[in-house]
């Protein structure tokens, strides 16, 4: 049988906790990670430094950028061209603007080998939103997470308020809300399960019976033992 390493794929909306489930999973495996969404996010960045925007008279310009970005992942920081952007690009403003720019095609596929060079050797869990669609097709899991969107709104806001940054629920949900509306509705790689995703609904879950589930489902998924 070829060698092929394993994938594990968390694909989720916004704040649905693909993060930190990806990276639980990830360091009790000892597998690599692929945070996604930071490409999109540090693309964003790159655009905004630019002085472009996020719309299709700039998309070979900004895709261009994407292709040759010199970003580096270090200790879990996001490093650009040796600058720590790493708290930068974790801004409700990165966010819309890593929206904005992941529903540009082009930008799309000049992200898409960075992305599978993640794929090593013992293993990878992948976070994002096309991940198990797109990206990883192949892979032996898939899981799909979401939550209800008052419960990400509301984790979100603990987040926020936890880092001294003042916001409202509400305006966190319609945040929420335009960006998975934005992600699902694209015609390039929406937001949506793969057939063969599971699906996992943590609204009642703690990270730890998460992390369980995804753990269980992999003991199941093995193809090598
Ligand atoms: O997961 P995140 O919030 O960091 O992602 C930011 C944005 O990037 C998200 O709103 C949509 C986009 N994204 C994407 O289109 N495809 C991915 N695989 C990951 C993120």
């Amino acid at each position: 049988r070829p060698l092929s390493v394993p994938v594990i794929c968390i694909d989720g909306p916004t704040a649905s906790g693909k993060g930190t489930l990806a990276v639980e999973v990830a360091h009790d495996l000892g597998y690599h990670y692929l945070d996604s969404g930071a490409l999109y996010r540090v693309t964003g960045l790159a655009m905004r430094r630019a002085g472009l925007e996020a719309d299709p008279a700039h998309e070979t310009q900004i895709a261009d950028l994407a292709r040759t970005l010199p970003l580096r992942f270090d200790a879990g920081k996001a490093m650009l061209a040796g600058e720590d952007v790493t708290d930068e690009i974790r801004s409700e403003a990165a966010g819309m603007d890593a929206s904005r720019v992941s529903a540009l095609p082009a930008v799309r596929s000049a992200l898409k080998d960075l992305q599978i060079s993640f794929r090593k050797l013992p293993g990878l869990v992948a976070d994002g939103r096309d991940m198990g669609t797109v990206i990883f097709p192949d892979a032996p899991l898939k899981v799909f997470l979401t939550a209800s969107a008052a419960q990400r709104a509301e984790r979100r806001h603990k987040q926020l308020i936890s880092k001294g940054i003042q916001t409202t629920l509400d305006s966190l949900r319609s945040d929420l809300e335009a960006r998975d509306l934005r992600d699902s509705s694209r015609s390039v790689a929406p937001l949506k399960p793969a057939e063969d995703a599971r699906r996992l609904d943590n609204s009642n879950l703690s990270i730890e019976q998460s992390v369980d589930q995804v753990l269980n489902w992999w003991q199941q998924a093995q193809p090598f033992q």
